[in-house]
């Protein structure tokens, strides 16, 4: 990546401090928690120390706009490792403790319980966090945001028959909670600054296909919709835009996007830029410091372009990176991102990361409720996005691993599988189809 990618933190057996000093892990999400259980798996003897600013165990983060908003639902997240877990291998753990600071020289976190813990290596994974609103009266009780246990808990509270719900941002996280809350018989209202919902992450096709599918169960949008005030008394009761409608809100929900935890390694001198900046390794700009998940930007190995992904996948195949790397070990080899969501039942699954100017192919009949979007760059398979075809999702990961070139007009056609609609080498080669179908 650049310079500092290069070079080496020393081994600890050339250092008996070191060598004494544990993987100190800052944050246990998805990738905190894969990494020191990665670690054990690689043969990591010495020793492992997990901490998190959260209380209670590590869970897991996508069912809290989901399964855990729904009625009758048990009000506890999926833990990701039972505490027994921890235990067996000799995993320490610390939560409802911030790390606060790093010593580079010294090799030494600070804690907000006020000690220093020395580490042999650091791995930062600290995740992101909910954008903040920032207009005026976003701070008044009753304006939240998703991204914890904690806020999921105290959402579900709050979404009873008839209450009106305001949600401002039609991403992933927006429209997951309009479809739970109007599965609880809320009145909702979802603003949405740009002209479709999920713009972020795909095409005007499958935007179209979600935003029907939410009408039909009562949810309204306004799109184009600059929110420029929360007002109220003691609590927020409704949400302002630019030409001055309001609307009235028993509940305000901000999904609009994430930002990277970077601060830690920020403060510290470690290189960010929206993100921590890795190597292939999960290595930051301090070979002795790594980072993984959601906090990272690097560089694809597939396409080569500048990313800071999240999602599940990555979170996972980062920890493996850094577990390899720590341990000395071969790396699995780098796998197609992918990323999913489910509205109201239907569920859209994405291979790859598409670009707003990839040739956008509609494969089948939207108003059917199952078909897929081929994105091609370039003539290459770059991303596809499937609606309740998980089938084809399977083949489309193949074959963008391969690079395969695809057959627009073929393509085109639903009833010719992705796998036929290709052109050139590399995806009429089936011995490597099936190695890059074994390694996905
Ligand atoms: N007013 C209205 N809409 C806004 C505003 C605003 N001030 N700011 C941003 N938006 C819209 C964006 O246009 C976008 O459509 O909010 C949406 C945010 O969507 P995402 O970027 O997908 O973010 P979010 O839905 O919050 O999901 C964050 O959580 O589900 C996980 O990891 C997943 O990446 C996802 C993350």
């Amino acid at each position: 990546m650049s310079s500092w990618a290069d070079r080496e933190a020393p081994a600890a057996g050339q250092d008996p401090v070191l060598a004494q000093n544990p993987v100190v892990i800052v944050g246990s999400g998805h990738s905190g928690v894969a990494v020191a259980a990665g670690l054990r798996t690689r043969g990591w003897d010495g020793g492992i120390l997990l901490i998190d600013s959260e209380s209670g165990q590590p869970y897991e983060r996508p069912p809290l706009s989901k399964e855990l908003l729904k009625d009758g639902a048990p009000d506890e997240a999926a833990v990701l490792r039972k505490e027994k877990f921890y235990a067996d291998k000799g995993i320490a753990r610390l939560a409802g403790v911030t790390a606060e600071s790093i010593d580079r020289d010294g090799r030494t976190v600070l804690l907000s319980d006020g000690t220093r813990r020395a580490y042999h290596r650091l791995v930062i994974a600290t995740g992101s966090r909910a954008r903040p609103l920032t207009v005026p009266g976003a701070r008044l009780p009753g304006v939240r945001s998703l991204r914890t246990r904690d806020d999921a808990l105290e959402l579900k509270m709050r979404l009873v028959p008839g209450a009106r719900v305001a949600i401002i941002g039609a991403g992933y996280i927006g429209l997951e909670v309009a479809a739970a809350a109007a599965a609880k018989g809320c009145e909702v209202t979802v603003l949405e600054f740009q002209e479709r919902v999920m713009s972020r992450v795909t095409s005007a096709p499958v935007s179209r296909h979600f935003e029907q599918l939410h009408g039909r169960h009562g949810v309204r949008f306004v799109f184009g919709a600059a929110v420029t005030s929360i007002d109220g008394g003691e609590r927020a009761e409704r949400v302002t835009v630019a030409d001055g409608t309001a609307f009235p809100a028993d509940v305000v929900l901000a999904g609009i996007g994430v930002l990277p935890n970077q601060e830690l390694a920020a403060d510290a001198g470690i290189e960010c830029r929206d993100g921590i900046l890795v190597n292939g390794d999960g290595r930051t700009s301090d070979p002795a410091i790594y980072a993984s998940g959601d906090v990272t930007r690097f560089t694809s190995p597939i396409d080569g372009a500048s990313q800071r992904l999240e999602c599940i996948q990555n979170a996972l195949a980062q920890a493996d990176r850094v577990a390899a790397h720590i341990t000395g070990q071969p790396a699995a080899e780098p796998e197609v991102p992918w990323f999913w969501t489910v509205q109201h039942g239907v569920r859209l699954q994405t291979a790859g990361v598409r670009h707003p100017e990839d040739q956008t192919i509609v494969r089948g009949e939207p108003s059917g409720g199952k078909f897929s979007v081929a994105y091609l760059r370039d003539g290459r398979l770059a991303a596809v996005d499937t609606i309740a075809n998980l089938a084809e999702f399977r083949t489309a990961k193949r074959l963008i691993a391969q690079g395969a070139r695809i057959d627009p007009v073929l393509a085109a056609d639903p009833a010719i599988p992705l796998a036929e609609a290709t052109s050139g080498a590399p995806s009429h080669d089936h011995a490597a189809a099936d190695l890059a179908a074994a390694r996905s």
